[in-house]
């Protein structure tokens, strides 16, 4: 079994191996899962017969921004520059599931919520059904959780080393495991116009914020997405914080470009901070 640590999960085991404890319970999976772990002079041994020596602790516990992969050659960073985009990816903890940072900046929203919550909200408001095309999957969470409600999901990610990073996070596991996720590495702009049309009931679109990712709010965009929809079928558009003179601009603008390539019925998604849309 991968052990996949942050800080969260390696303060507990330093704090009980200086109060003289031979054994405490910690999590191998930030938090999905716990397991006792001895302690010895080495440092903390779980049941796989992995060992966290503790100045590899200590180096966990000197980098919180990033979670860790621990395994007999000792420890990986779970963080990446990728070359094709120039941004440096990090699996970023957060106490629940981690989010995707790319350069420092959250791929979900960490504030009075957390990644998997976050998620549910998006799919809730999106009502996942038949075919779902996800357009960016990041570490694959909305496409995770449409799985769990929909036939099949077909989900996107431009950057190859965001697919590296959602396969060591241990809380994209179902993304390579549900027979009915289909994940491809691609430009979402350059893959939507290779599909058929009206092929999907359901778009999940969660795109970077808008200076990260124009090409992804553009209407030549929202014109492929609306061909790839099936007629009656829904759109979620996440957008983000609608607080704020820009972002309102944003969601304004959003709205007004969906029914410039055809939606009808775009309202918005209060709770999950986005639009739906109707074809
Ligand atoms: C907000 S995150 C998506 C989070 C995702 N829904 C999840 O549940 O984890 C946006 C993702 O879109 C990816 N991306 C950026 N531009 C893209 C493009 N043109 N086509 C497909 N994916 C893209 C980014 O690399 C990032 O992983």
């Amino acid at each position: 079994m991968k052990i996949v640590l942050s800080y969260m999960e390696v303060q507990p085991l330093v704090a009980a191996w200086e109060q003289g404890k031979q054994e405490v319970a910690t999590s191998p999976d930030l938090g999905r899962t716990v397991v006792r772990v001895s302690l010895s002079a080495q440092g903390a041994r779980f049941p796989s017969g992995v060992l966290l020596r503790w100045e590899e602790a200590r180096h966990i516990l000197a980098h919180p921004h990033v979670c860790f992969r621990v395994d007999a050659h000792g420890l990986t960073r779970l963080q990446r520059f990728s070359p094709l985009t120039g941004r440096v990816v990090s699996l970023y903890p957060t106490g629940s599931a981690p989010t995707l940072t790319l350069s420092g900046i959250p791929m979900h929203r960490i504030q009075g919520t957390d990644p998997w919550r976050d998620t549910l909200t998006k799919v809730r408001a999106a009502r996942p059904r038949g075919r779902v095309l996800d357009t960016c999957m990041g570490l694959g969470y909305t496409a995770i959780a449409a799985a769990r409600r929909a036939d099949w999901v077909l989900t996107v990610e431009l950057d190859p080393v965001v697919i590296w990073l959602a396969r060591e996070n241990p809380w994209s596991e179902d993304l390579f495991r549900a027979p009915n996720i289909a994940v491809v590495q691609g430009a979402a702009e350059v893959f939507l116009p290779t599909l058929p049309d009206a092929f999907f009931s359901t778009i999940i679109h969660d795109p970077p914020m808008f200076s990260l990712a124009g090409e992804l709010y553009s209407l030549s965009f929202y014109r492929e997405l609306y061909r790839v929809l099936r007629p009656r079928g829904r759109l979620f558009h996440y957008v983000g914080n609608p607080e704020g003179k820009m972002a309102r601009n944003v969601m304004r603008s959003v709205a007004r470009r969906l029914q410039e390539a055809g939606f009808r019925r775009v309202r918005p998604a209060h709770e999950a901070f986005g639009l739906i849309a109707t074809k």
